[in-house]
């Protein structure tokens, strides 16, 4: 974990759920196909080699917000996702990662 000593930049993990309310009638792939593009395959934390891991989970036990996605670090949920504010997300965490570099 970073701290105030520490320059490299903090890790992300981003879960998307594709859970059967948050994806119903395929309204999450569109979010698949952004994270996809902007970080290439999903897959565990460990397995990462860059700054940002991301995965799908099944159910992030909140379905009635969804679609839903939550950020790492900090645990920050984001409900009602759109594509919009997934570009946004994005755009941050690319952002914050040349900042911190
Ligand atoms: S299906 Fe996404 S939170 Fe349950």
């Amino acid at each position: 974990m970073a701290d105030d000593h520490d320059n490299r930049p903090r890790r992300r993990r981003i879960v998307l759920c594709m859970g059967a309310t948050c994806n119903m009638s395929d309204r999450a792939e569109p979010f698949y196909d952004c994270l996809h593009a902007a970080f290439g395959d999903p897959g565990p934390a460990f397995m990462a080699h860059g700054p940002v891991s991301w995965e799908v989970a099944n159910c992030l036990d909140m379905c009635d917000d969804g679609p839903n996605l939550t950020l790492y670090p900090g645990g920050h949920d984001v409900h009602a996702l759109t594509v919009e504010r997934l570009q946004e997300i994005i755009e941050q965490i690319k952002a914050e990662l040349a900042h911190e570099s």
